[in-house]
């Protein structure tokens, strides 16, 4: 009999509070070998579909694919860009702010080994059929973009009520074309990001989030 993943959605999410989802959701860049079973697979990428869509269709597919090995082929073309992405960190450099600066001296030199150390990868895509991504022409023009966002943090959240930590890695320089030959995806596509989720590791270094008095950023009527 097919299993019911409406209702084992219902029940896991009565498990974790909302609000309790969204104070677990952090970053994880260090995983154990355990394996993400299918089922748990399928729930999180069932919430990406209950996102919001700009044009109604939820044009997203998924790539997944399975075993360090076969991660390793798919990312290779992320083991020359290591430079390039701590440049294009070091540009975006605005303040020193020292929580920022240890998450940085974490991240960068685990871009690689965070997405192999699962053993899954989620590659998730989606339809861009207007403005190619990189010449918008005004801001609508992203909302193709804007979408498969909303989609994504609907997959954070859905990978932390289950138990699970998440990472992701932007393409940077030629990663993007590389990679959307290496998997084959077809025109007219492209894809959010490098997202891998796992088991954190028990010693899973997690970078301090930064303490934010929210009325402070709360401006009423006007800035
Ligand atoms: C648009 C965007 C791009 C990001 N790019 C990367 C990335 O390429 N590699 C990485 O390790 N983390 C990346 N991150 C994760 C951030 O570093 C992380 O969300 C931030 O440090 C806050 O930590 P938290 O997610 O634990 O709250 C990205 C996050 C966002 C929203």
């Amino acid at each position: 009999m097919p299993c019911n993943f409406d209702n084992i959605i219902i029940k896991q999410f009565l498990n974790m509070e909302f609000y309790e989802v969204l104070e677990k959701r952090h970053t994880y860049r260090d995983f154990s070998d355990r394996e993400v079973s299918d089922e748990i697979l399928h729930r999180v990428i069932k919430a990406a579909f209950k996102a919001p869509t700009n044009d109604h269709l939820r044009q997203l597919e998924f790539v997944v694919v399975r075993g360090r090995e076969n991660i390793g082929k798919v990312i290779a073309p992320l083991a020359k860009n290591v430079e390039k992405f701590k440049i294009l960190v070091s540009e975006v450099d605005e303040s020193g702010d020292e929580d920022k600066m240890a998450m940085f001296a974490d991240a960068l030199p685990k871009q690689q080994k965070m997405l192999m150390e699962s053993g899954l990868l989620i590659i998730p895509f989606f339809r861009q059929l207007t403005w190619p991504l990189l010449k918008p022409a005004e801001q609508s023009s992203l909302n193709y973009f804007a979408s498969a966002w909303c989609a994504l943090e609907n997959m954070l959240l859905a990978a932390t009520a289950e138990g699970l930590g998440a990472v992701f890695h932007i393409p940077v320089a030629d990663e993007a074309e590389k990679i959307k030959k290496l998997v084959n995806a077809p025109e007219g596509y492209e894809f959010i990001c490098l997202l891998t989720i796992g088991y954190p590791a028990k010693d899973a270094f997690l970078p301090k989030q930064k303490a934010i008095n929210v009325a402070d950023r709360i401006h009423l009527n006007v800035w």
